[in-house]
């Protein structure tokens, strides 16, 4: 897949949202937000608003940009209003829709609600409260009517911003994948042998398959399970998992030891995962199991972008994460060869699904907010 030129074509997302995808499974919608015209083209005029952050700066995706996978190539964690730092790595919202576990930790369950964590965060968009935000909407003479318009019965309210935004978010499935193509597709030709080859390992020695889950006649590769890997832990104590890419100048990076970076830059605050939801002492550095559709186009990798390619992540496995009381026992060193790393990475490549470019330029067609 090459980088989408940057010029504008809007789609159809809903059409397409409501077709079949091979390798997913039908589109879950709420029964008490169904998919509309008026509310996707609403949610997608606001996700690119950046008049919804507190000083008209931040937008959803300047942290899910559409050209970098909708995550955040450039940083390992996120940065939100005024250079504030976010402790982690912002997940791609492609296939979105599927998850019941929202978050690293899965503390939440609705896009429809999750919505408000990052308008409210002081730290991402950096509103003070609902009330400033729909003001923000309504002071804008470009959504006259919209809401009105989406939401017959409610207009302009708290929920009608999570409606429209999940609305659109939902559209941003992607599917056919190469490997959707040969597994589900049974088209021999559709991926190399070596693809090939990651499968089963994938599925066999590696057994990454219990974790990153497929089902018979679909996949997510996630069991929306919580699983401490070790990432977690090694940077609580200290002991960084990897290493880390930085940026020295303009399009310019380094990857660089992390015990380097900890020695200059100011430490990512204290992060326990799972743990944090539900206090229970087990599930410290437990986070939710990522799935993989599109993985090769959302580096940097884990809760906290420590891991800055496909094959760091498969390193970090081979070697059996990071030991602690805690660890996950599938993750045990796996004593993959050269040629195993390759054929995994390969894999993984893989899963990247055949609309994302055209979902990336319906995204640089949509409307950009007015800066005040
Ligand atoms: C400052 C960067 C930033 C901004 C702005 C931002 N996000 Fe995020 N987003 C993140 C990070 C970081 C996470 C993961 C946070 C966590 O797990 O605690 C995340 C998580 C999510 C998730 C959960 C994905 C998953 O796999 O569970 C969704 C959905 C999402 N954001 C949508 C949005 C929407 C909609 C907006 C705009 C209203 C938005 N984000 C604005 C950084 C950002
Ligand atoms: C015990 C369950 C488990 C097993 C087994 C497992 N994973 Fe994971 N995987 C996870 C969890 C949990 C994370 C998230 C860790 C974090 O965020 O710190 C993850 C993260 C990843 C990521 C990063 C995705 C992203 O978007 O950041 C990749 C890639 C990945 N795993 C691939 C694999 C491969 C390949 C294997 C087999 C070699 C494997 N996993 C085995 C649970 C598992």
């Amino acid at each position: 897949v090459g980088i989408a030129a940057r010029h504008g074509e809007a789609i159809d997302l809903i059409g397409r949202a409501r077709g079949t995808r091979l390798g997913l499974p039908p589109l879950p919608v709420p029964a008490d937000n169904p998919l509309t015209r008026e509310k996707v083209a609403l949610g997608r005029k606001l996700f690119y608003d950046r008049r919804l952050s507190l000083n008209g700066t931040v937008s959803c995706a300047m942290c899910h940009i559409p050209e970098q996978g909708f995550a955040n190539n450039e940083m390992a964690t996120a940065v939100g209003i005024e250079g504030r730092t976010v402790r982690r790595n912002a997940p791609t919202i492609y296939d979105v829709a599927y998850l019941r576990r929202l978050f690293h930790d899965g503390r939440e369950t609705r896009l429809e609600h999750q919505v408000w964590g990052p308008l409210l965060a002081s730290n991402e968009m950096g509103n003070p409260s609902i009330g400033a935000v729909l003001a923000s909407v309504r002071a804008a003479d470009d959504y006259d009517g919209l809401f009105e318009a989406a939401f017959p019965d409610r207009g302009l309210s708290m929920e009608s911003v999570g409606q429209a935004l999940s609305s659109y978010e939902r559209t941003l499935v992607t599917g056919a994948s190469a490997f959707d193509r040969w597994h589900f597709g049974g088209d021999e030709g559709a991926v190399s042998a070596d693809v090939k080859r990651g499968f089963e390992i994938f599925r066999g020695k590696a057994r990454c398959s219990v974790c990153h889950t497929l089902g018979p006649g679909s996949a997510l590769f996630t069991d929306e399970g919580f699983h401490n890997t070790g990432v977690g832990y090694a940077v609580s104590m200290g002991h960084p998992a990897n290493t880390q890419r930085i940026q020295v100048g303009p399009g310019t990076y380094l990857t660089v030891d992390s015990a380097v970076v900890a020695q200059v830059a100011k430490p990512v605050p204290a992060d326990l995962g799972r743990y944090e939801v539900t206090q229970r002492p087990g599930d410290r550095w437990k986070y939710r199991t990522p799935p993989l559709r599109n993985v090769a186009l959302t580096a940097p990798y884990m809760h906290d972008g420590s891991l800055a390619t496909l094959r760091e992540v498969i390193a970090f496995y081979d070697r059996g994460g990071v030991p602690n009381e805690e660890l996950d026992p599938l993750i045990r060193p796996l004593d993959l060869s050269e040629a195993e790393v390759d054929d995994l990475v390969a894999f993984l490549a893989s899963l990247v699904g055949e609309d994302v470019d055209a979902l990336v330029a319906d995204a640089f067609a949509a409307p950009i907010g007015d800066v005040r």
